[in-house]
């Protein structure tokens, strides 16, 4: 078995059994254990002895669900684990644009704040917003939970009807509405650039966009000339295109606080998601079914 990091010694316990080695992706191996930093496509779906492929993350834009599927190896991730500490960190961003923490912050650690001033540092309220949701799944919902706290009022936005107060399937009418936008969708080919120059363009000029779920979700292009432009009040940024690399018109956009991707990055949860990860691998080499399969075809 062949995981593509060190994992933490208390993660790894239900693979005690199991000859493991760290490496990169290798069709050499019966399990893998990987990140989603790792791509991982046909080439390594190709190993004959290849049986489970767990992601430690729960989005799996990383890997070709489909080829593996084809060729009958489980792919497993780490669902219900992350939410509530994303949710967390969508919310950080939330304030943290909607307050300018980062512009204002930035401006204080270069000498260049003279003072207290009436309009200075002047950002939205958080409380009593409009808060619309692309995407109304577990972190989603942990967001609203947290909105509610501070009498935001939430709608959001899905394909299907959820059945909950709130929905709605009009997108471009959702973005003419909210003050704060908040992206929680999977990475798919029908959410790349869900957030495009168009959308972008029905927000009112003070609003704020946050995206904690997968960079392409939004273009950044398109993003940062908003912001370049005074079109769009703010946004906050936890992912990217194509980490670790951040597009240089972001790093200059004004009022755009940018984080590396640490929306799961507490260290209970990540110790819980690398059990867990490591859980689905026992399970699947053991014949059993493993809690969190994204294609259970495979097991049927
Ligand atoms: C984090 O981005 C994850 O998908 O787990």
């Amino acid at each position: 078995m062949v995981l593509t990091a060190p994992l933490p010694a208390d993660g790894v316990g239900a693979l005690a059994a199991y000859d493991v080695e760290v490496g990169p992706p290798t069709a050499d191996a019966d399990a893998l254990v990987c990140l989603l930093t790792d791509r991982i496509g046909p080439d390594v779906l190709r190993g004959r002895r290849l049986k489970v492929v767990a992601t430690v993350a729960v989005g799996v834009d990383n890997v070709d669900v489909a080829a593996a599927t084809a060729a009958g190896i489980v792919v497993t991730n780490t669902p219900g684990l992350l939410d509530e500490t994303t949710a967390d960190l969508a919310f950080l961003l939330i304030l943290a644009a909607s307050r300018r923490a980062s512009q204002a912050e930035a401006a204080l650690r270069r000498g260049t704040w003279d003072g207290w001033r009436l309009d200075g540092f002047l950002g939205n309220d958080v409380h009593g917003a409009r808060l619309a949701l692309l995407g109304f799944g577990r972190t989603g919902r942990a967001v609203a939970r947290r909105a509610a706290g501070f009498d935001m009022v939430v709608r959001h936005c899905t394909r299907h009807d959820t059945g909950e107060p709130g929905w709605t399937d009009d997108l471009d009418g959702l973005l003419r509405w909210a003050d704060v936008v908040s992206v929680h969708t999977p990475l798919t080919a029908e959410t790349h650039h869900l957030l495009d120059a168009r959308r972008l363009a029905l927000l009112r000029p003070t609003a704020v966009v946050v995206n904690t779920a997968r960079g392409p979700v939004v273009d950044a292009d398109a993003l940062a000339a908003a912001l370049e432009d005074g079109r769009l009040g703010g946004a906050g940024l936890d992912v990217y295109a194509d980490e670790p690399r951040v597009d240089p018109r972001l790093l200059a956009a004004p009022n755009l606080v940018l984080l590396p991707h640490i929306g799961s990055a507490t260290a209970a949860t990540r110790l819980a998601m690398v059990r867990h990860a490591c859980e689905n691998v026992d399970a699947v080499l053991r014949g059993e079914r493993p809690a969190s399969p994204v294609n259970p075809e495979v097991l049927a």
